[in-house]
Parts: C-alpha cells; structure tokens; sequence
C-alpha cells in the first residue's frame, strides 16, 4: 500500500476512534514480569521464576497483603512468552497450557477477587519480540475479543515484525477493537518506540486519540546507566513528548527496577523521582516475594506516589542542567504546589548546591518545603532565601512546595482510594 493510502484510510477511522474511555486519568500503577522475570520458561528447573499463573497469582497475594494495592498498584500484567505457539482451531490466542493449567479467563477472576486488574501482552505483527505468535492486520479483531471475553483490563500492544505501514494500521485499529468490545480495556501502544520516537515520524496528537499510554524509547534494563540514559532522552526531548502528555494519554519510559541488582539507594530515590517528574507509569518489575525494606519504603513512598498521580496530570521537565552536573527539574501540581528534583550526575561525594527560588522561576511570595526522601519540612522561604542542598552522588534531593499561607488545608490528592486522601504533614 502506498503511504498516501494509508494516511487517506487513518484519516477516515480515525474519526471513530477514540480511547477517551475514562481510563487512566492518573498514570497506571502496577506490576508487570518483563524486566524482572524476562522470557524465563523453564518451569522444570526455575518453578519460582518462570512465566506460569503461579508467579502471577504470587505477585497478586503480594500486591494485596503487604500493602501495595491500598496504595494504587493495582495492575498485574504478563509480557511476552504466555502464549502457546500455535492458536487454537479458531484461530485464538490460546496460553502455553503446560505453565497456564488454568487458562487466562481463570487467572484474571483470581486477579479481580483481590480487588486486582490484569494485563496481558501482544504484538502488532506477525510474531511477539520472542517469536510467539503475533497480531497480524486479520487477527486484531479476534485477539481483542479473545482479551475482552477472558476478562484483560489492560493490554501492552508492542510492535516486533512489523512494518511502519502495518503499524499505521493496527495500532489504530486494535484501539476500534477494543473499544469495539464494550470491555473497558486501557492500552498501552509501543508503536514510538519502533518509529524513534520523536516527531515527524512519531504523531502524539493521533497517539494520544487512540491510546492511553505509549513506550516511546528503549527498554529498560537492570542498570544505573539504563536509568540515566532514559533520562537523558526524555529531557533531551522534553520539548516534542512534555506537551504529548496529560489524563488518560501518557509517556511510559518503562518499568520501574527499585528492588532488583541494579541500582543503590540513592538511584533507587532518583528512579522514583525523576518517574514522578514524568508523569509516569509506576509499574514496577522486581520480585515482591523478596523486597529489601528500603527498595519498599521508596516504592511505598506516599508523597511521592501522590505526586506521581496529581490530578492536573500536567507533566514535569527538566529546567537546569549546571555545569558542576546537578541537573534541576520540576513539576507543577495541583493546589499551587509543585515539585522540586535536584539529582547529582556527579561521581565524587555529597554536593553542597546553592541556589533559591527566584532562580527557578518562582515567584515572590512565602513556601513552605516537605522533603519527600527524608521527611523533613522547610519553613520561611521566600523566593529569594538561599538554599543550599547536599546531593549525594547520582542521588536527589526531591522538595513539595507549597505557599506557606495554605499549609493549614494542604491535601494531596490520592486518587485511587477514595477514603485516602491524606492529610500532608
Ligand atoms: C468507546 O469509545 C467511546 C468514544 O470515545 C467511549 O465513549 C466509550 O467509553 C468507549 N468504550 C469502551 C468500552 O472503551
Ligand atoms: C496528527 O494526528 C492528528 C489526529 O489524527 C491529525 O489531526 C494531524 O493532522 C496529524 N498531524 C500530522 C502532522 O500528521
Ligand atoms: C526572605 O527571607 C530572608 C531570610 O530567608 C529574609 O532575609 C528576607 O528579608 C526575606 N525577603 C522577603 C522579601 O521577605
């Protein structure tokens, strides 16, 4: 098909294509295998780590009973390497049956009695990254009513073997199919990321129409170097993929990896704020069956989450980049607040950094600081009041700011539970 063709036929489905469902007016929040657990199949000799309903119904207990669900993370989604090679007589996706005895449909009542959604993974092309089999133009109707009768509440739709003119076409036409469905379905599309991720090529407007969130640039790995060259191409793109954002349309640069082999403390808080800044999914990929407490206590971070989830959803970007390697970023949040992320690029020691309010922009007028990591309040700023922070090397130093006159009624909004509001401090 020439491309003329394809943006003629866009045109036309795109006036009936919309995923403005009421899903995912905050980021989703979540736990998904991929990073963690990759395509481990081996369930003879890695029962525990293998992808089979028992880690997800493992995952799942834990979500519940150690205190993540009261918090918003609700999703529990499987990547690739469920699927059985072939598809059943119908031509349906079907799970491998050896490490899914149970079936999907199954699996997802187990998710929904604990008060859980799952999600499930395919591939806009003729084969998963992995080589299971893949949603072919033919196949995206029955593959999305395959998900919709099996109770997914979310699908991860990626895009190994396909071509950018079969991309054009099924990645708006899986979001008809799954509206097409009547099941409430959020969608995240991988389509970005195959293109670049950047605009001409790239169209957020159109993204944003038709899908709830989107992976714009490399997987992430298990490593610091990983994390910071996420950053980096977010912010150095911040300009195209800031304004792309706001309810139920979301930049996702991946999975969450506080818990795992990769990063230190201070890695981990700087993984946690800077996902916050972004506006981003806090889905993690980590083993909840073998969490350190720190790896929980900044996961479990309530300012932190709530920052993450502000309602404005309005996403952050980064201001300064200093020449000592302190990089300063900022996002604005309902009730007049907002949030401060200073992180050290540095490899040395704690960095004593100066600077105040004026200098980033705020204006006159009296703050009040929570520091997020540490818990404690600064009082009496003014824009002008110098401020000087000690920044542990590739650690934050993360500020809610707020002005001082409304610290009586100050409240974050906590969005997935509707008694938690909290009061802050
Ligand atoms: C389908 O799309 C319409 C129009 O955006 C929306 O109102 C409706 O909620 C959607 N339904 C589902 C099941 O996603
Ligand atoms: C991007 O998509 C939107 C929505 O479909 C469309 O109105 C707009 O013309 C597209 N922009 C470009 C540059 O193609
Ligand atoms: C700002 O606060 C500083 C102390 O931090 C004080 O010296 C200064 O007078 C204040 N400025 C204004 C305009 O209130």
């Amino acid at each position: 098909m020439r491309p003329l063709a394809v943006t003629q036929f866009l045109g036309l489905i795109s006036l009936t294509v919309a995923m403005d469902n009421g899903l995912l007016k905050t980021p989703p929040m979540g736990w998904m295998a991929w990073e963690r657990f990759r395509c481990d199949v081996d369930c003879h000799d890695d029962p525990e780590n293998c992808i089979s309903e028992d880690l997800f119904r493992d995952m799942a207990d834990r979500l519940v009973e150690d205190g993540w669900r009261e918090l918003g993370y609700e999703y529990v989604i499987i990547d690739d390497c469920w699927m059985s090679k072939l598809r059943d007589e119908q031509g349906r996706l079907q799970p491998e049956p050896t490490r899914f005895p149970g079936g999907i449909a199954k699996l997802a009542r187990y998710i929904h009695d604990r008060g859980l959604k799952l999600g499930i993974y395919a591939d806009m092309g003729t084969l998963t990254c992995m080589g299971f089999p893949g949603t072919t133009l033919d196949k995206i109707e029955i593959d999305a009513q395959t998900f919709a009768t099996w109770g997914v509440d979310y699908l991860k739709f990626d895009g190994c073997y396909s071509n950018p003119v079969e991309q054009m076409l099924g990645y708006p036409l899986m979001s008809k199919a799954l509206n097409a469905t009547g099941r409430l379905m959020a969608y995240s599309c991988s389509w970005p990321a195959y293109l670049g991720g950047l605009p001409p090529e790239v169209n957020y407007t159109l993204l944003g129409d038709i899908c709830h969130l989107w992976r714009n640039y490399d997987d992430i790995q298990d490593s610091w170097d990983s994390v910071q060259g996420i950053i980096d191409w977010f912010s150095n793109n911040q300009d195209h993929l800031q304004p792309a954002a706001g309810p139920g349309r979301w930049n996702d640069p991946d999975m969450l990896i506080i818990g795992n082999f990769g990063l230190s403390v201070d890695q981990a808080h700087s993984q946690m704020a800077l996902w916050a800044i972004m506006a981003a999914p806090l889905i993690m990929s980590n083993d909840l069956r073998n969490l350190d407490n720190r790896a929980r206590a900044i996961l479990q971070n309530k300012v932190v989450i709530a920052i993450n989830q502000d309602p404005l959803g309005i996403q952050g970007r980064r201001l300064l980049q200093e020449r000592n390697r302190i990089e300063v970023y900022w996002r604005p949040l309902s009730q007049s607040a907002s949030t401060l992320v200073f992180l050290s690029r540095r490899t040395d020691m704690p960095y004593l950094y100066h600077t105040s309010l004026a200098k980033l922009n705020y204006e006159a007028g009296n703050y009040e600081a929570y520091d997020v990591f540490t818990g404690s309040t600064v009082t009496g700023l003014n824009a002008t009041t110098e401020i000087v922070l000690s920044i542990n090397p590739s650690g934050v130093v993360m500020w809610y700011i707020y002005p001082e006159q409304s610290k009586q009624t100050e409240t974050l909004h906590y969005q997935h539970k509707k008694t938690s509001r909290f009061t802050f401090l």
